[in-house]
């Protein structure tokens, strides 16, 4: 198995979890390097759901190494509630591993989500509320609290008392909030850190040595392409940095490591969240897609936007991720519909566009161009090899995959880990 990350390659929840759970039969590690429990993350194992947040989605598999790079924002309330919800359903920890440098998520985080995105009413950016734009926000400002702090009770305690008194400020006296009281934070999060201290690990350093006795790696992405804070659709966004080269940053090792790129999509698209999206359904056949795909948030159950599949933003991951393929998830759930439309570029004052606008002013005034493909009514769940799958099936995938410009090699017709169709 080549050293290989799994990316979204739209707006999220293209079904990477259970992508990733699949190929993690293969490996040795899989590391989690950006974004926090703002992801969602679900697999479906033997019958059973798992929703993963933090923990990358290798642990269900008991020798796989698990590791939380330095590029995540990590709220330890949310992972040791995660740990404890596994682990009473049998799954292990021992193999987890979080890096000291990661940046720790502090309830004034969430406390500023809220705010601003109250301040902002009418034009909020529609997150998830997990406080990740404002952990980032401090990391980024250089005085954020880190993983090393955290464990280490005198340290942590004065890093709480000083950058928590300039949050209360600005928690009071811009938003008229209520103030953290310091003393607490610092009693809660102890009992916190004195349950994730074993975990302390310089991941950087386990998956460079992984690496060189010839280990097989897995990164894991979160949220997703058009989420990323340059390539995606700015400012509806998250504050990380999705794509594939967020790998190398957020865990500590070089480009050269990488050889496979997996872009996950939907052979339809969805979105949660305010902004731009442009093959948007207002109409009943979004309905049923929703409907079909139980598209509804893993992480805040939110309804999800559901339209056609376009291929102008999957050509734009294909090239800012250097995608060598993809795994296109949920063809399933366009059973019954009887015309398929693909998006295959954009119209712009009487032009086409074949390449996705740098902003989303341009993006306004964009229309989708689309072709259309005739539907499938039978049942393709229980396919597990291409020619299995109904002729306009077929037709619609390889037009997805000369639209897109890459390789479509595997098929999700299923939720389930054997549900899947290797080409
Ligand atoms: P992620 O955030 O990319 O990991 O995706 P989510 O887990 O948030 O959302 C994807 C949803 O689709 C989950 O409920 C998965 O169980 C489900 N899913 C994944 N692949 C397939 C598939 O091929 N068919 C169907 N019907 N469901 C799938
Ligand atoms: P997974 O990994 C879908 C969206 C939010 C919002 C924007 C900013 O499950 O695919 P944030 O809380 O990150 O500041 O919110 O990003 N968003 C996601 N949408 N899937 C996700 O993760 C997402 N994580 C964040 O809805 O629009
Ligand atoms: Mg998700």
């Amino acid at each position: 198995m080549a050293t290989t990350v799994v990316i979204g390659a739209q707006w999220g929840d293209e079904g990477k979890g259970k992508t990733i759970d699949i190929i993690a039969s293969k490996a040795d590690v899989v590391v989690r390097s950006q974004g926090g429990d703002n992801a969602g993350h679900t697999v479906v194992s033997g019958g059973e759901t798992y929703k993963l947040h933090l923990i990358p989605s290798g642990i269900l598999y008991g020798n796989v190494r698990c590791f939380i790079g330095a590029g995540v924002v990590l709220n330890p309330v949310k992972l040791c509630d995660e740990i404890s919800g596994l682990s009473a359903r049998g799954t292990a920890f021992g193999n987890l591993g979080i890096d000291p440098r990661a940046h720790i998520i502090m309830p004034w985080h969430i406390t500023l989500d809220g705010l601003s995105e109250a301040y902002r009413a009418g034009s909020n950016l529609g997150t998830t509320g997990r406080g990740i734009g404002p952990a980032y926000m401090d990391k980024y400002e250089r005085s954020g609290i880190r993983f090393y702090d955290l464990v280490r009770p005198g340290l942590f305690a004065e890093k709480v008392r000083s950058a928590g008194k300039l949050k209360n400020d600005i928690i009071t006296k811009v938003y008229g909030g209520k103030p953290h009281d310091l003393e607490a934070v610092i009693d809660d999060y102890s009992q916190y850190a004195k349950l994730l201290k074993i975990y302390e690990t310089d991941v950087s350093e386990a998956v460079f040595t992984a690496h060189a006795e010839g280990k097989n790696i897995m990164f894991e992405g979160a949220q997703s392409t058009l989420l990323d804070i340059d390539w995606g659709t700015y400012p509806f966004v998250t504050s990380s940095h999705p794509v594939a080269g967020g790998v190398t940053v957020g865990t500590g090792v070089g480009p050269t490591m990488i050889e496979k790129v997996i872009g996950v999509a939907k052979a339809y698209t969805t979105r949660v969240g305010t902004g731009p999206f442009p093959t948007e359904l207002f109409d009943e056949v979004g309905d049923k897609i929703r409907e079909a795909g139980a598209e509804f948030g893993t992480t805040t159950g939110r309804p999800r936007r559901t339209g056609w599949f376009d291929a102008v933003i999957v050509r734009h991951s294909v090239r800012v991720n250097g995608l060598t393929s993809i795994a296109l998830n949920k063809l399933d759930t366009l059973q019954n519909i009887p015309v398929l439309k693909i998006c295959a570029s954009y119209k712009k004052d009487g032009k086409i566009i074949n390449t996705f606008p740098v902003t989303i002013e341009e993006l306004e005034n964009c229309e989708p161009v689309y072709e259309e493909l005739p539907g499938f009514t039978e049942d393709i769940s229980q396919a597990r090899a291409f020619e299995d799958l109904p002729e306009n099936c077929r037709k619609y995938v390889l037009r997805i995959e000369e639209l897109a410009g890459c390789h479509v090699e595997m098929i999700g017709v299923g939720p389930g880990r054997d549900q899947d169709i290797y080409r």
